[in-house]
C-alpha cells in the first residue's frame, strides 16, 4: 500500500497551494485551447551518431522485464482501492481539451498523460510521429463513420489501462522515446520533464540536441509503411502492422515467423529495413525502460488522481473503463461550440481528414465535428444511466464562462473538494475567456450560417443561439 502514500504528505500544505497557484498563473497565461496537436512536416534525417549506435547492438539481448503481452482482460486487482480516482477526458480536437487537461497537469496530486493514443498509432503503424489525425481515425477516406479494428480498440483499451495502473513502463520502446514526451513536456504534460532528462543520456538520445526520438527509428521503415494514417492505405499499413505487432504481441526483433506470411512476395524486400528499425530502438529499450520505471510508473503509482486525456477515443472506450473500474472511474466529456470548434479547424489544415482536405469549408469542417459529437453523447447516455454520478458534460465555451463553478463541480465528483478553492481564483482570473468567443468577429457571417446549419442538433441542445438573431437584437 505504499504506493499510496500521499506525495504531499509532510509538506506543509500551504506550500503545495502556492506552488499550484504559482504553476497555474504561469500556465495559464499561455493556454491555448487552439494548440492541441502540432504536426511536422519534414521527416527527420537518420543522425550518423545515431547510425554507429545500430552496429553497436546486440540482437537478443533482451530485458527480463520487458513484457510485450497484452495483460488479460481483467486485471483489475484488488490493490485499486476505491481511493485511487481515474480520469478520463474524452474530447475532440480544437475543443479546449488542453485547457481543460492543464488543470490537471498542474495539480500536485495528479498524474496526467495527454493523449497517449497518437503514439500507440505511430508505434503500431510505423507511420511518422503524430500523423495520427483523429478524423482519420474516426471516419474512413470518404467521411463516413468506420468502426475501430479489433486491434486498434484493444490496443487503444491496452494503452490507457496501463497508464491507469500506472504500468507505462511496459509500452513498447517505440512509444517510450516518442517525440512527444519532449515536445509536450513544457506545455502539456509536465511529467515527462523527469522523465525527458533520465532518457537523454541513454547512448545518443538528446531531444534537446535535436534527435526526433523515435523518428530516427522511424526512419528505417519509412518505404514499406505510410506517412500517415487513413483508411486509404489500409493495405498498407497492416502491412506494417501485421510485422510489429505480431499474435498479440509487440515485436522487438526481427524473425522468420513475421515474414512468414510474405515468403515470395515483394514486400519481402523490406524485411532488412524492419530489422534495422527493430535493433535501433533495442539499443534505447534498457534505458528507456528504467526511467519509465521511475518517473513515470512511480509518480503514477504515488497520486492520487490518473488522468488520461483523449481526442482519438470514441466513447466506447469510457464504457470499457467504467466496466474494468467500477469504483474508480470518472468521465468528463468536453465539447465546444461548433462555430469555435470549425474556426480554429479552419486555420489548422494538419488537422482535417483525408476526406476534408479537398474542401475544407466550413460546412465541412463542422459536419464532420458535430456527428462525431453527436454519436459520443447519444452513447453517453447509457452510461449516464449506471454511472450518471461519474460522469460529467462540459461545454467549453460554458465553463469558460464559469470557471469557478465548473471546477467545483468537477472536483466534487473527484471526491477532492479540498482541493479547489484557491484554484478556481486563479482559473478565473487567468484564463483567456474572450477566446471562446473569436469566431463571432473572425468568422464571416455566411460562415457563420453555414456552421448552424450543419450542426442544428448541436445548437439545439446546447441552447446556443443563432449568431444573425444576436445581431439583431443588439
Ligand atoms: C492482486 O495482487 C495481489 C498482491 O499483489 C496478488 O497476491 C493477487 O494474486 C492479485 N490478484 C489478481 C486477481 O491478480
Ligand atoms: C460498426 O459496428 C456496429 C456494431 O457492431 C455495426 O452495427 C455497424 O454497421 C458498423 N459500422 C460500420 C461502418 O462497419
Ligand atoms: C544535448 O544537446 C544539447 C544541445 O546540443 C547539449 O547542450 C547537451 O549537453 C546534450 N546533452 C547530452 C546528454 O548529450
Ligand atoms: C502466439 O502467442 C501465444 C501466446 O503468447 C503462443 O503460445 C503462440 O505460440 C504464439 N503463436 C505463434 C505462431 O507464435
Ligand atoms: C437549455 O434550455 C432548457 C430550457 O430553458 C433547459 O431546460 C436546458 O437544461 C438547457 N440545456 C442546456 C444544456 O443548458
Amino acid at each position: 500500500m505504499v504506493w499510496r502514500l500521499n506525495r504531499i504528505a509532510g509538506i506543509p500544505a500551504f506550500i503545495v497551494i502556492v506552488f499550484y497557484t504559482l504553476s497555474l498563473v504561469k500556465l495559464i497565461a499561455r493556454l491555448n485551447p487552439e494548440d492541441d496537436v502540432i504536426v511536422r512536416d519534414e521527416a527527420p534525417g537518420i543522425s550518423p551518431v545515431f547510425a554507429l549506435a545500430d552496429e553497436e547492438v546486440v540482437i537478443g539481448n533482451t530485458d527480463p522485464e520487458r513484457d510485450g503481452n497484452l495483460p488479460p482482460a481483467t486485471t483489475t486487482n484488488s490493490s485499486l482501492t476505491s481511493e485511487v480516482k481515474m480520469l478520463h477526458v474524452l474530447s475532440y480536437q480544437r475543443s479546449g481539451s488542453s485547457f481543460v487537461g492543464r488543470l490537471f497537469d498542474a495539480h500536485p496530486n495528479a498524474f496526467f498523460i495527454y493523449e497517449p493514443l497518437s503514439m500507440l498509432f505511430t508505434a503500431l503503424y510505423g507511420i511518422m510521429e503524430d500523423r495520427a489525425i483523429p478524423n482519420n481515425i474516426f471516419f474512413d477516406h470518404y467521411g463516413n463513420f468506420r468502426n475501430l479494428s479489433d486491434d486498434q480498440s484493444k490496443l487503444m483499451t491496452w494503452t490507457v489501462r496501463n497508464i491507469f495502473e500506472c504500468r507505462l513502463s511496459e509500452f513498447p520502446t517505440a512509444m517510450l522515446i516518442s517525440n512527444f514526451w519532449y515536445r509536450y513536456q513544457d506545455t502539456h504534460m509536465s511529467i515527462g520533464k523527469d522523465y525527458v532528462k533520465c532518457m537523454e543520456p541513454a547512448r545518443h538520445l538528446n531531444f534537446s540536441g535535436g534527435d526526433e526520438g523515435l523518428g530516427v527509428c522511424l526512419e528505417h521503415i519509412r518505404k514499406p509503411c505510410p506517412r500517415s494514417y487513413n483508411t486509404l492505405d489500409e493495405g498498407l499499413l497492416n502491412r506494417c502492422r501485421s510485422i510489429l505487432w505480431h499474435n498479440d504481441t509487440w515485436s522487438d526483433t526481427d524473425s522468420d515467423e513475421l515474414w512468414a506470411p510474405y515468403e515470395g512476395q515483394d514486400f519481402m524486400k523490406y524485411r532488412q529495413n524492419f530489422r534495422q528499425y527493430f535493433t535501433c530502438l533495442k539499443s534505447l529499450e534498457p534505458r528507456v525502460r528504467q526511467c519509465a520505471r521511475g518517473h513515470l510508473d512511480t509518480p503514477c503509482k504515488n497520486a492520487e488522481l490518473r488522468v488520461v486525456k483523449t481526442v482519438r477515443a470514441p466513447i466506447e472506450l469510457s464504457r470499457i473503463l467504467f466496466e474494468a473500474y467500477p469504483d474508480n472511474f470518472n468521465l468528463i466529456h468536453l465539447l465546444r461550440d461548433p462555430r469555435g470548434v470549425t474556426l480554429s479547424r479552419l486555420r489548422a489544415e494538419w488537422a482535417h481528414g483525408y476526406f476534408e482536405r479537398q474542401d475544407p469549408d466550413p460546412r465541412v469542417l463542422s459536419d464532420s465535428y458535430c456527428r462525431n459529437a453527436q454519436r459520443d453523447v447519444d452513447e453517453r447516455q447509457a452510461l449516464e444511466a449506471e454511472h450518471g454520478d461519474h460522469i460529467k458534460e462540459l461545454v467549453y465555451d460554458h465553463f469558460m464562462g464559469d470557471l469557478r463553478g465548473n471546477g467545483r463541480s468537477i472536483f466534487k465528483m473527484l471526491g477532492m473538494e479540498g482541493s479547489v478553492r484557491k484554484i478556481n481564483h486563479i482559473i478565473e482570473g487567468k484564463a483567456d475567456i474572450e477566446r471562446k468567443d473569436r469566431w463571432k468577429t473572425w468568422l464571416k457571417l455566411a460562415d457563420i450560417r453555414a456552421i448552424e446549419k450543419a450542426c442544428p442538433w448541436f445548437m439545439h441542445s446546447y441552447n446556443l443561439t443563432l449568431y444573425e438573431e444576436n445581431r439583431i437584437l443588439q
